[in-house]
């Protein structure tokens, strides 16, 4: 994972002052059974409920129209908990005053969007990846635009 300031890329940004913003991260292991036991004592810590799996690909029917979603700048009333399983990912997040913090995520990268915060998400030029989605309720969450 790499963290640093759109604006200053010189600029980056440590997991101890993400965390600090409530941007949590966690480095998850390869093998399954250790990565599954971390997976379950974070859901247990942070009351997390419900889990599935999502994956972006080129081949993915409509992946244009399905990045045009994540890539408007948005929140959700819930954290968005994201364990990346294969490929990568760039989440854009707001910090408190209203500059972008950009978030580069790949395999084993697990990471938390705060409820409530503005960000936005892209794919890499390899257009792939393939994350754990974890949920702090079961009824689903919807984006909310700004
Ligand atoms: C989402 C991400 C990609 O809302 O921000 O699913
Ligand atoms: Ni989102």
């Amino acid at each position: 994972m790499k963290a640093y300031r759109l604006e200053d890329p010189a600029q980056t940004i440590g997991a101890d002052d993400l965390a600090r913003r409530g941007i949590l991260s966690w480095s998850v292991p390869d093998e399954e059974n250790e990565r599954a036991g971390m997976i379950d004592r974070i859901k247990r810590e942070h009351g997390y409920v419900d889990e599935d799996f999502g994956e972006l690909a080129s081949e993915t029917p409509n992946l244009d129209v399905i990045c045009a979603k994540f890539d408007k700048e948005h929140f959700h009333t819930e954290d968005e908990v994201r364990a990346v399983m294969e490929g990568a990912g760039i989440f854009d997040v707001r910090d408190e005053g209203d500059q972008w913090i950009r978030i580069e995520v790949s395999k084993g990268d697990m990471i938390v969007i705060p409820a409530n915060t503005f960000h936005r998400f892209y794919l890499t030029d390899a257009k792939h990846i393939r994350c754990m989605r974890l949920f702090a309720n079961h009824d689903g969450w919807a984006p909310l635009y700004r």
